[in-house]
């Protein structure tokens, strides 16, 4: 899959297999991660913290269900979930752009590798309210969760995205053919 293909077709994925990510998969993703773009290019106010473990992930979906007073499980039985966290000191807009950035990456990694993923964005929001879980997971004080991602197998088909567009290699040696939605010829988007 070439970067514009990857970015065309990706989709959130709300529903995941028991299966975990091989440990190659997961290098893969940080090494995306790690490769954002970050403000003024100071990687150390980011913290990623990868939880696999089954414990934890229950203990995190049963604190969100409390706190929001809701059924649903947040994390859609993903294996893991990615926290993007943040330095209290830095600027809160650049931070949250760098989380998006992050976020981002690790979904087309992901995607690319045949992976589903969704924005967990009640890391952010709730996670910071838990003194105990983020102790749990290592989180130091002066960080705070900003958003996550959750990442896995997807329990079920993706349906192919409505492309507005073709996939083509643009002005050096254009190849429309390579349209993965034949049916689309459009290539405004
Ligand atoms: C900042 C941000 C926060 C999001 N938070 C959540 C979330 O908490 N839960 C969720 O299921 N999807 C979340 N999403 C995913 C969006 O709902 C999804 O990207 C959007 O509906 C477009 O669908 P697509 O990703 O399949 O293209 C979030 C997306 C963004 C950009």
């Amino acid at each position: 899959m070439n970067t514009q293909e990857a970015i065309l077709t990706r989709k959130s994925v709300r529903g995941f297999t028991k299966e975990q990510l091989t440990e190659g998969e997961l290098k893969s993703i940080l090494d995306a991660a790690y490769a954002s773009p970050i403000a003024g290019g100071v990687y150390k106010t980011i913290r990623l913290t990868v939880v696999q473990d089954a414990e934890v992930l229950t203990q995190i979906s049963n604190y969100y269900k409390e706190t929001g007073g809701m059924k649903a499980d947040m994390l859609f039985g993903a294996p893991t979930l990615i926290i993007v966290s943040g330095q209290k000191t830095f600027d809160d807009t650049a931070m949250f752009a760098n989380a998006g950035c992050i976020v981002e990456n690790i979904q087309l990694s992901a995607w690319d590798m045949g992976l589903g993923s969704v924005f967990n964005w009640s890391a952010g929001t709730v996670l910071p309210g838990n003194k105990e879980l983020l102790d749990i997971l290592g989180i130091p004080e002066d960080f705070k969760p900003l958003t996550g991602v959750v990442i896995g197998h997807p329990a079920k088909d993706v349906p192919m995205r409505e492309l507005k567009t073709t996939i083509g290699k643009g002005k050096s040696g254009c190849n429309n053919e390579r349209s993965i939605n034949e049916n689309k010829t459009d290539s405004s988007l």
